[in-house]
């Protein structure tokens, strides 16, 4: 199994739409096993997944993954399974001298339950915390969704430098298998001024872009999105002449994502 987790602490940015519609992805194009895990309390993802009804939806909450430990004969025999989140998560943070069980807990159970799935995509809260450093402690891939301006560009020095979370920070410490996917342009929109942050942002930071094609991944600013997500489909199950053409341009970077972390 191979974990993917959803990271940025710049909120409204795409994390979680990206983790339902690439686990989407995951389970519906490319037939795999996916296990869904949402960190957040806003449970974004949890009500995506939860209205859609294409997964199982375990009973067990998120928090409990971090409080206890859970062994995989808890979660349900199925090939596409979330993980919900809960009202608990926002209280993990104060539990200071737990944390480190916090985190053992998360990573005990995702070796447990390794052989059951073959992809685990872990959304995680806008906030620096245990949720957050837990994920990234466990997991074997980051990706980080970001918005074209100056305040969300300013913050990819956090994203990698963070005293608690900064992925290289962690990655030179306790989990030396967690690799940067990259940076992931989302809700670009054809403006000079997103064109030219996105000039500046391929200058300063080229390395952590995910090259495809010409250029790199991105995705557009498009109604699809938040309309799937309301809706809890994939994309590519809406229907709509606009949500085929938004497809078209997402599949590729979902492909190249996939084939990064070496599923396919
Ligand atoms: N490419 C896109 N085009 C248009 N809207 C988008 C796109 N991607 C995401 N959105 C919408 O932007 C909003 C914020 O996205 P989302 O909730 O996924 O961000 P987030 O990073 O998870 O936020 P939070 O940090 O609060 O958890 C949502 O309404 C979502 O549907
Ligand atoms: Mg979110």
């Amino acid at each position: 199994m191979k974990t993917l987790v959803l990271a940025n602490q710049k909120g409204g940015v795409g994390k979680s739409a990206v983790a339902v519609q690439f686990a989407y992805y995951l389970a519906d194009v490319l037939k795999k096993r996916v296990l869904v895990i949402d960190f957040d309390h806003q449970r974004n993802t949890s009500k995506a997944i939860r209205t859609g009804g294409l997964a199982t939806v375990s009973p067990i909450t998120s928090s409990r993954l971090l409080t206890s430990k859970t062994d995989a004969a808890s979660i349900e025999h199925a090939d596409f399974v979330l993980v919900p989140g809960d009202a608990e998560l926002i209280k993990m943070e104060k539990q200071a001298a737990e944390h480190n069980k916090f985190a053992t807990n998360l990573y005990t159970f995702l070796a447990d339950i390794a052989d059951r799935f073959d992809v685990c995509v872990i959304d995680t809260n806008p906030n620096p915390d245990i949720r957050q450093l837990a994920s990234l402690v466990v997991g074997d891939f980051v990706l980080s969704p970001l918005q074209l301006n100056q305040e969300a560009i300013d913050g990819i020095g956090d994203l990698l430098n963070h005293d608690n979370i900064g992925i290289r920070k962690i990655k030179a410490t306790i989990n030396k298998k967690l690799e940067l996917i990259g940076i992931l342009p989302n809700i670009v929109e054809p403006t000079p001024f997103q064109r030219e942050n996105l000039r500046d942002l391929s200058a300063a930071f080229a390395k952590l872009l995910i090259p495809l094609g010409a250029g790199f991944a991105a995705i557009k600013k498009t109604t699809a999105i938040p309309e799937a997500q309301a809706a809890g489909l994939p994309v590519w199950k809406l229907g709509k002449s606009s949500a085929r053409e938004a497809w078209a341009h997402i599949r590729p970077v979902f492909s190249k994502i996939a084939t990064q972390m070496g599923v396919e």
